[in-house]
């Protein structure tokens, strides 16, 4: 990854957030155009994405190009001093396109295609997508590629959103050509898939097809090697924009990642390296039990893909969208608390899907800056204000976040995880990696969200939550830091299988064995009404194991259940470190309390107790460090610390002098639903 900073996109002289938001001029007349750039000006707005559906204004017709009101947005906006994060307009092909390629159109594992009428109907693999999408791309890299308003390159959009899997007979040749390299012959492909169970071995490549539906269970090695496939070939697709782009301009490229729990495609992990900005789309999702902590976690996983580097919100929404079953406005003050959640994890660049909200098409009633009320607003009130508050907090781009704890995850374990015919259907990888992320935050605990066998001897506690998938390389490196001193936690369910989804054999947890000093003969799950009580009064549910100890300890053991007297948690040393197993889904309080428990013997700063509702989080830069106080609750919170709340201006725990008459104790009141950010004077660790 190059080291574009986020802060730096606007004026490389000048440290500033980026604020903006995606724009589609496209959808308004040109005198709404003139009037847009001034109310962006008055918002603050520095960064507009645009063209990102533009495909079909440019190319109207197949070959025919048409960029004047592309050039006239363009210009109009740099007039007005905006930055422009220029999208390539490849996210969604014309109707032409799909009229003349309708083997373009994705197929479904039913084997059934979509037809034209929504957005990315094309099939990744698709050669006439990839030919005609790298024409415009060349087209509009050569036009706008040395305009100094063009900040930042938007490489399609969302990618692989909606298609990420195609199933069509083009599909299947690429995968047959992916498995190629990565197997090289038909027999290592039949050894990683295990297909001499149900008849299923190949002689043949020409065999070897997409996971289709089939009438039973299909085969978890072939579907887990097709999700693998499928995201390297639409990273291929981003690296064949990006060739172009490079080619003809120097300005950094991204795209936005949806680092988020609904959508779970691509293997971001693989796909970091290749942006020189990392971006995330996120939206609050009313679906999931506690969607501000969601928000979070997403924040946290964005900023271990920048590798810890300040990142780039590139989509959120001002208050509600449209593609929940029920779409919650956000209440007063909501917004800019969620924007400063971001910014509080690393974030340096704050945007929001849409500028102005849309009169026509599916999109009608998603929130926007500019909303179909207009300026009397409270929404557009809150994004002037956000607009403030960010010019405000400028000193603070460029630091990074503190964190004592590491939590991995990995979306290729996502992946086989959730593959069917597991021991219960209940037990599902995103709510047990957010069981345990809660907990920490609940507890005040930042963590960096890291990727299996990454480097982790810069923390001091290390937790892995239920990586069922792992391969030898990734578990060592557990053990090794563990053997030289480090702490770990490893939750259930975890070192199962290797990256093929073939079972470690010798018992549970696999991988892990050793370093956790147990063995586990069987899973016995139970359902989810059952409550099983533990020997230290903990409770907990889902899952308990046959679990014998070979060298740990036992923390606890289940005093009822199908196991009673069975260890439940155990705490093993190995080498000059520990590491602790929890072969059970622990409850809210158990888990929050043992890993604190964890957290406080491995070193690890834990914070007072507070309510969990108030988000603490701490950036740290060359010049100082910043804590920043997000209360979430009803109710006003008095936190003590030393400096200057820099959205106030109030000085705290600054001593009275005869030349200065400030004289405050150290006691900052944060408003319920409030966000306060302090300057510490004293840099904490
Ligand atoms: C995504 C897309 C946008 C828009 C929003 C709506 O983030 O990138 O084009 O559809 O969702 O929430």
């Amino acid at each position: 990854m190059s080291e574009t900073a986020v802060a730096t996109l606007i004026d490389g002289d000048v440290s500033a957030f980026t604020y903006g938001c995606d724009y589609n001029p496209e959808q308004w007349s040109a005198e709404t155009w003139l009037e847009d750039a001034r109310l962006m000006t008055d918002a603050g707005v520095t960064l507009v994405a645009l063209n990102i559906f533009g495909w079909a204004q440019l190319e109207p017709v197949r070959g025919h190009y048409d960029f004047s009101a592309l050039d006239a947005v363009i210009e109009i906006l740099h007039e007005h001093g905006i930055g422009i994060n220029l999208g390539t307009a490849t996210a969604s092909p014309p109707p032409w396109f799909s009229s003349d390629y309708p083997e373009s159109l994705p197929m479904m594992a039913d084997g059934t295609r979509r037809a034209f009428g929504g957005r990315q109907a094309f099939c990744p693999s698709s050669p006439a997508y990839r030919e005609h999408a790298l024409a415009l791309v060349e087209k509009v890299a050569e036009r706008y590629g040395a305009h100094p308003a063009v900040r930042l390159w938007h490489v399609s959009n969302e990618i692989g959103c909606h298609n990420a899997h195609c199933y069509c007979d083009t599909s299947a040749a690429a995968f047959r050509e992916w498995l190629r390299a990565r197997y090289e012959s038909v027999d290592a492909v039949n050894d990683a898939w295990g297909t001499s169970f149900w008849s299923q071995r190949y002689a043949s490549w020409e065999h070897i097809q997409t996971p289709r539906l089939t009438v039973s269970t299909g085969n978890p090695g072939q579907a887990l090697d097709f999700m693998r496939f499928s995201s390297d070939e639409l990273l291929a697709h981003f690296r064949a924009e990006k060739a172009v782009l490079q080619r003809h301009s120097a300005a950094p490229v991204t795209t936005n990642f949806m680092v988020t729990a609904h959508i779970r495609n691509q293997d971001y992990w693989s796909w970091a390296p290749h942006m020189d900005v990392i971006a995330n789309d996120h939206y609050l999702d009313h679906r999931l039990g506690d969607a501000r902590s969601e928000l979070s976690f997403a924040a946290d996983a964005t900023r271990g893909l920048a590798g810890g580097r300040p990142w780039m919100l590139m989509e959120q929404a001002t208050s509600a969208v449209n593609w929940q079953p029920l779409n919650l406005a956000k209440a007063p003050g909501q917004m800019i608390r969620n924007t400063l959640s971001h910014v509080a994890r690393g974030a340096d660049g704050i945007s929001f899907f849409q500028w102005r909200a849309s009169l026509a098409g599916s999109e009608k009633f998603h929130s926007a800056m500019l909303p179909h009320a207009g300026t009397d607003s409270s929404v557009w009130r809150e994004v002037v204000e956000l607009g403030r508050i960010l010019e405000k907090l400028a000193e603070v781009t460029g630091s990074v976040v503190a964190a004592e704890v590491a939590m991995v995850f990995d979306w290729q374990a996502w992946w086989a995880t959730d593959l069917d015919s597991h021991p219960s259907a209940e037990v599902r990888y995103l709510p047990q990696v957010h069981a345990v992320y809660n907990a920490l935050l609940a507890a005040g605990v930042t963590v960096d969200i890291v990727a299996p066998g990454a480097p982790v001897d810069a923390y001091k506690l290390v937790i892995v939550p239920s990586l069922y998938s792992v391969t030898d390389a990734a578990a060592r490196v557990l053990a090794d830091y563990v053997a030289a001193g480090g702490h770990a936690v490893v939750t259930f369910f975890s070192g199962v299988v290797d990256e093929h989804d073939r079972v470690r054999p010798g018992g549970y947890p696999g991988a892990f064995r050793e370093l956790l000093g147990v063995t586990s003969e069987e899973f016995v799950p139970v359902p989810r009404s059952a409550v099983l009580s533990l020997s230290d009064g903990q409770n907990a549910g889902l899952w308990s194991e046959r679990l014998r100890l070979d060298g740990a300890e036992a923390v606890s053991t289940f005093t009822n259940g199908p196991v009673p007297g069975v260890p439940a948690v155990t705490r093993n040393t190995s080498g000059d470190g520990v590491a602790w197993y929890l072969a059970t889904a622990l409850d809210e309080p158990s888990l929050r309390a043992t890993l604190v428990r964890a957290a406080a013997e491995a070193g690890v700063e834990v914070p007072v107790e507070r309510d969990a509702g108030v988000e603490i989080v701490r950036r740290v830069g060359a010049s100082g460090s910043w804590v920043f106080i997000i209360n979430h609750t009803d109710a006003a919170f008095e936190y003590q610390t030393q400096g200057t709340e820099i959205i106030t201006g109030a000085e705290l725990g600054i001593r009275a002098s005869a030349t200065n008459e400030i004289s405050k104790d150290g006691t900052l009141d944060v408003p319920a639903g409030g966000v306060r950010v302090v300057r510490e004077s004293r840099t904490k660790k």
